[in-house]
């Protein structure tokens, strides 16, 4: 037996029996090889391909210019270094809000380009014919609501969403309606604690907060965030559990000394 086929996977299946035994949902973001190889051993249950990509790997101030080409070289390095966590990627922006027919050819090329697992996509009624057309074809969906970046143009504002009454309810009525049409879970993005503790007891699949406080089934975050790789951004619900670039400026650091004054290699590191 390989060493891949003892490893009992996460599957969207084990997240909802998570739900019904009140076991939190572990969730980090990567998009490559390497780091979802560290982050699998480490036993998180669900690897997200966010399109966080967008500003962490290349750049970008928003999450709308990564394509769905390089949402798919980063979910193919990252399933490769995989064997336990479910992954989810997330469709970009402009790869299904136009039609359904759209929404459904842009899943299938991720799950066929990447071996991903699930999809991930932006929006409530807005997008719920698309939803659909994903989840007839056989590909699970993870929905998202409350703060929506790839609608950041929109609202103009990072800041928390869901505080007045009309939002809470069309979030509820969204949340209801993912899943009613079918998503396995939804991420619940930067809203008032006490609604998302209002939303996981309303449904039956597992939610993902962000931002979200503690009464939801699961967190997530951004591992650049956590990990302190990205300095520049520090919302309220981060929690940085290492400062990586201090330390990855001074190994960097004491690299360019040994290299300047000689002493590396040094004998045992040649041939
Ligand atoms: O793109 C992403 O990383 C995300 C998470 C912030 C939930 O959607």
């Amino acid at each position: 037996m390989s060493v891949e086929s003892r490893v009992k996977r996460v599957t969207t299946h084990v997240l909802s029996e998570m739900k019904l035994k009140g076991e939190k949902i572990s969730v980090l973001t990567a998009y490559d090889y390497s780091m979802a190889k560290i982050i699998d051993h480490a036993g998180i249950d669900v690897v997200l391909v966010g399109d966080s990509a967008s500003n962490v790997m290349a750049g970008n101030s928003t999450t709308l210019p990564i394509t769905l080409d390089q949402m798919i070289y980063h979910a193919a390095s990252v399933v490769k270094g995989v064997q336990r966590a479910l992954v989810v990627v997330d469709l970009p922006f402009g790869s299904y809000q136009g039609d359904s027919k759209e929404a459904l050819s842009s899943a299938i090329r991720i799950m066929k380009e990447t071996s991903a697992d699930a999809v991930k996509m932006e929006g409530g009624v807005e997008i719920i014919e698309s939803v659909a057309r994903v989840l007839s074809a056989g590909i699970p969906v993870m929905g998202h609501l409350g703060l929506t970046p790839q609608s950041i143009h929109k609202f103009g504002t990072y800041a928390v969403r869901a505080r007045q009454q009309e939002e809470v309810d069309k979030l509820l009525s969204d949340a209801a309606l993912l899943e009613k049409t079918g998503c396995f879970a939804i991420v619940l993005e930067k809203i008032p604690a006490a609604v998302g503790t209002l939303v996981a007891r309303q449904l039956s699949i597992p939610l993902i907060g962000i931002g979200a406080g503690g009464g939801v089934d699961g967190q997530v975050l951004v591992i650049h965030d956590m990990l302190g790789i990205n300095q520049e951004f520090s919302p309220r619900f981060l929690r940085r559990y290492h400062d990586l670039f201090s330390e990855i400026s001074g190994a960097v650091n004491r690299y360019i000394q040994d290299v300047k004054n000689g002493s590396f290699p040094d004998e045992r590191e040649q041939y």
